[in-house]
């Protein structure tokens, strides 16, 4: 049995995140993290603040703060409002950790030395006035092909013509507004990815057919266009220092020029996937420091990353599709740079899980205007189960998704409140007024109840298969079917009736009942956590619970004739027409729609 890796893109430090970030990665790693667990796999799932880059350092800067404070507090909302969403991470880490300042230094250095990175003087701008050089996108001006007067120095927003700083007419700084910017040669790194040009392309090609078609083809037009080679290292102060000093000549002979890099700190894209392997040490030292034993030694976590030791791992990666190049090109040539000089190499990544877009009516969800929901403000509103369903149910698998108030309403009140809620509250309520809350004993099972035996068990190996395969919209929609498969069964038993005449029918129905229900609780976990404790809970049930065995044995019959049974506190309250009005109030309605 494979041990399971998982990763979701690391969300970066400055600012709570929106829903959409949840969607297209923390949420669904979670869901397939918990399914895993259930399963009965042993399974780690990584995430961690992605920390470092101009945006933090200015964000630090706006807030009154140095950018190691700011992150320090921002990583603890961060990882309490995850945790508040039923985010199951086994480490919520952060890429300025000292294990990722040294596997960064550790990997870079091992680059050099194959002959991977190359030395580069480039013109950056320096800003006089803020004391800093500016990354292109922080230089603005009048662009030169269309007149638009606030064109970034990297692309301009009007007429989308990629630019250079050095195109714009009047440039000045966009952090202070100051004209008094010049270009200086600045020496720096970079990662020589068209050598690994044919071996990147084999290997995507052979995830053909596995992977989503968007991944792969992503992958694949950036291959079609050339690989670039990139430059790893900035001007920056907050950031992992680049450590040249410590690095021994290239194949060429060559050593670095130590006083030339002086002060400059790995690019951002080049340290934050690393983070994942380190984050996954940062969770073996913690767990060692809570054991009180120490620094956890290597192998207690590459056994999940390197060498024979982790061939039973299973690496899955989840991330929006603007992350797709990052993951399927660049992590990807670090790692078989590295691996040159490594007997033991580390894992590449083996299924990866990438999404469209999450839209806010139609338009993009937005940190910088603060349009959509932000996982803060939605725990205000509503538990997290009612957003993890939706979200999930409404995955943006094959296309972009649109979340919209009125949708989620309808769609909230019916799948969670009249189907599974109104399932769970008949049957509970009725076995508390008819059966003195005890899961009754007595009658035989009839043609409907094995009926009801068999159509589960189907639905439910489609559904298995489905949260296999990361098929979120299809297994959401597979697990809606089983308790609508509930829902009908009641009806059709319809204990209440059946008691009049037949108590040991009635008792069949009701036992029957509270199987389904269990049963439900136990695979709905990993969309609704925190109801499917409360049923458990209610029910008598280990949770988490160990999924059940699509063997045909026993699906329904968990429950020990005999037990005690309450019906738990309502699980789903509908959402009311006036809740929505009063939110699309707060956050924006249907109007967004039309400036989309
Ligand atoms: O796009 C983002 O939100 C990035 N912070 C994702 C980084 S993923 C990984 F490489 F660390
Ligand atoms: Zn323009």
């Amino acid at each position: 049995m494979s041990r399971i890796l998982i990763t979701s893109a690391l969300p970066y430090i400055n600012g709570i995140k929106h829903l959409g970030t949840l969607a297209g990665s923390m949420l669904p790693a979670d869901v397939y993290a918990r399914f895993q667990r259930a399963r009965g796999r042993e399974t780690l799932y990584i995430c961690a603040t992605d920390e470092h880059g101009t945006p933090t350092e200015l964000a630090a800067a706006a807030a009154g703060t140095d950018p190691a404070s700011f992150c320090a507090e921002q990583h603890e909302v961060q990882h309490r409002l995850g945790r508040q969403f039923g985010l199951s991470w086994d480490h919520f880490g952060r890429s300025s950790s000292p294990q990722n300042h040294r596997l960064t230094q550790r990997f870079a250095q091992q680059l050099w030395e194959a002959g991977f990175i190359e030395e580069r003087v480039t013109q950056q701008v320096y800003s006089n006035a803020d004391k800093r050089f500016l990354p292109d996108r922080y230089v603005i001006g009048t662009c030169p092909h269309c007149g638009y007067e606030s064109a970034r120095g990297d692309q301009c927003e009007n007429c989308t013509r990629v630019l250079d700083p050095a195109d714009l007419i009047h440039p000045r700084s966009a952090v202070s507004g100051s004209t008094d910017i010049e270009i200086r040669d600045s020496k720096h790194l970079f990662l020589r990815q068209s050598v690994f040009s044919d071996k990147l392309r084999g290997w995507i090609e052979s995830k053909r057919g596995t992977w989503p078609l968007l991944v792969t083809s992503i992958a694949l037009k950036w291959l079609d266009e050339g690989l670039q080679d990139r430059g790893i290292t900035r001007d920056l102060a907050w950031g992992v220092p680049v450590n040249a000093f410590e690095w021994g000549p290239n194949p060429e002979g060559q050593t670095p020029d130590i006083e030339g890099l002086a002060g400059k700190v790995f690019y951002v894209w080049y340290d934050a996937p690393i983070e994942y392997i380190a984050a996954t040490a940062e969770w073996a030292d913690a767990k060692a420091q809570e054991a009180g034993t120490g620094p956890a030694a290597d192998a207690t976590w590459e056994r999940w990353w390197k060498g024979p030791e982790a061939a039973d791992v299973k690496y899955v990666q989840f991330m929006g599709k603007d992350n797709v190049p990052f993951h399927t090109v660049g992590f990807p040539c670090t790692l078989m740079g590295v691996n040159s000089r490594e007997t033991a190499p580390w894992k590449l990544v083996d299924e990866l899980k990438g999404f469209n877009w999450l839209d806010y009516y139609g338009g993009k969800f937005s940190t910088s205007q603060q349009r959509g929901v932000f996982m803060d403000h939605a725990l205000e509103l509503l538990p997290p189960d009612y957003w993890r369903w939706w979200i999930m149910a409404n995955a943006p698998e094959t296309s972009d998704a649109t979340f919209g108030w009125e949708q989620f309403q309808s769609q909230v009140n019916a799948d969670l409140a009249d189907v599974l809620g109104n399932f769970v509250n008949r049957i509970c309520k009725f076995t508390e007024t008819r059966f003195e809350g005890i899961v009754p004993e007595g009658g035989a099972p009839g043609a409907l109840d094995e009926k009801l035996e068999a159509d589960v068990l189907a639905k439910l190996r489609e559904y298995t298969e489905f949260m296999e395969d990361r098929e979120y919209r299809k297994s959401a929609a597979a697990l809606r079917q089983l308790w609508v498969l509930g829902n009908q069964y009641l009806t059709e038993a319809a204990p209440w009736t059946a008691i009049k005449t037949d108590r040991d029918r009635a008792a069949v129905a009701v036992r029957y009942g509270l199987n389904l229900a269990a049963l439900f609780a136990k695979v709905s976990e990993p969309f609704i956590p925190f109801a499917a404790e409360k049923i458990s809970e209610g029910l008598g049930e280990p949770y988490p619970a160990v999924w059940p065995s699509l063997d045909g044995q026993g699906v329904l019959s968990a429950l020990p004739p005999g037990r005690a049974i309450r019906a738990p506190e309502v699980l789903f309250k509908k959402v009311e027409n006036e809740q929505v009005a009063e939110w699309r109030e707060r956050f924006g309605g249907p109007e967004l729609e039309t400036q989309a």
